[in-house]
């Protein structure tokens, strides 16, 4: 029989509330550094709230693999706090990079802080993460954060260098959004894989769950640049397009044209910083493309192919609740 998926986070996130209760009040009391500045920043982040995406993956995931108590298991907590501390670094830094003054319908740290108070909060959380790597002592989960940490800059500069770029490619989007979006997130379930030493089998099973989760994420913030209000977001909507960023909606919009077409588009996206009516024109041509339904079936095909990896995991109700948290994210599409 098929059950009707929950699509109220909340409601999907309850078999692991008492678990991302405590790692809130970790967030909040464990992560507060010496300097009274730097606790007062880091305090107002973790209690501006957020998703916990990332982490809730981590406790689904161990909770999906082993019947082993999470309370006494301080790795999995450094691995969830790992995941959160990374995320919300790289977000304050990306902010700075687009000169964003809101974030979770809140202020960002550099609409209130000077750039140096702000680049230095996000480095002090990145080298929490990496304190809490040191603490976890197992090579391979380090080595898979490291090579996280050098995708989100490689990702950034990607996205940075290609600006205004028609001539991209899907090769060019795909691995972009895996550098910057799609890695953490599979590291944040293929690490408690690694913890929990599960065979091959089952590892890769939940790393591409990650994969496919992460990419489809991306891909819905992309597309939600398109159509959600700024209200619904918590942040500036309709800026991708502005900012001269080549993502899904504009590939497939690029790869329907003819060649006039694309040559007038090409030329409008370089004017683009000029006035509203080249704005306009282009949506023009992206509303005549279908190209937003376009990319919600490309974004749905991962979503499938993420709940597809779980096949071989054994049922319960975490496992359900990373059925349901696929289809979550892809239910913020519509
Ligand atoms: C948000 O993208 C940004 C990211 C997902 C990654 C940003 C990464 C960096 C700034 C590099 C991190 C630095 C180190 C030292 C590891 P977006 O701008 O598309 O999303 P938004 O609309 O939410 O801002
Ligand atoms: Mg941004």
């Amino acid at each position: 029989m098929q059950t009707i998926p929950k699509l109220n986070l909340q409601e999907i996130l309850e078999p692991i509330k008492p678990e991302l209760e405590r790692l809130e009040q970790r967030l909040l009391n464990e992560i507060s550094p010496d300097s009274r500045s730097l606790t007062t920043i880091v305090q107002d982040i973790f209690q501006a709230g957020g998703k916990r995406l990332r982490p809730a993956i981590s406790f689904l995931v161990y909770k999906a693999l082993s019947s082993t108590s999470t309370h006494d298991n301080e790795k999995l907590y450094l691995i969830a706090e790992i995941s959160e501390l990374i995320h919300t670094a790289s977000l304050i830094h990306d902010d700075i990079i687009d000169n964003s003054l809101v974030r979770r319908s809140m202020p960002t740290l550099n609409s209130k802080w000077n750039n140096a108070i702000t680049v230095v909060s996000g480095d002090f959380m990145f080298a929490r993460a990496a304190v809490n790597l040191g603490k976890l002592d197992i090579n391979e989960i380090v080595c898979l954060y490291a090579k996280v940490l050098e995708n989100l800059c490689a990702g950034e500069i990607e996205q940075i260098e290609h600006k205004y770029d028609t001539e991209l490619n899907w090769d060019y989007y795909y691995t972009k959004t895996y550098k910057k979006t799609a890695s953490l997130i599979e590291a944040s379930a293929e690490s408690i894989a690694v913890l929990l030493g599960t065979e091959p089998k089952t590892r890769e099973a939940i790393r591409t769950y990650g994969y496919e989760l992460g990419m489809a994420f991306q891909l819905i913030d992309d597309i939600l640049d398109y159509t959600a209000s700024a209200e619904a977001l918590g942040k500036p909507a309709g800026s991708d397009l502005k900012d001269g960023q080549v993502t899904l909606p504009v590939l497939i919009t690029i790869e329907s044209l003819s060649e006039t077409e694309r040559n007038d588009f090409n030329k409008l996206i370089t004017k683009l910083a000029d006035a509203e009516p080249v704005l306009n024109q282009l949506l023009g041509y992206i509303e005549k493309a279908n190209a937003i339904n376009k990319s919600i079936v490309v974004a749905a095909e991962h979503i499938n192919k993420a709940k597809n990896a779980l096949n071989p995991i054994q049922d319960s109700i975490y496992k359900t609740a990373l059925l349901d948290l696929a289809d979550f994210v892809l239910s913020r599409s519509h």
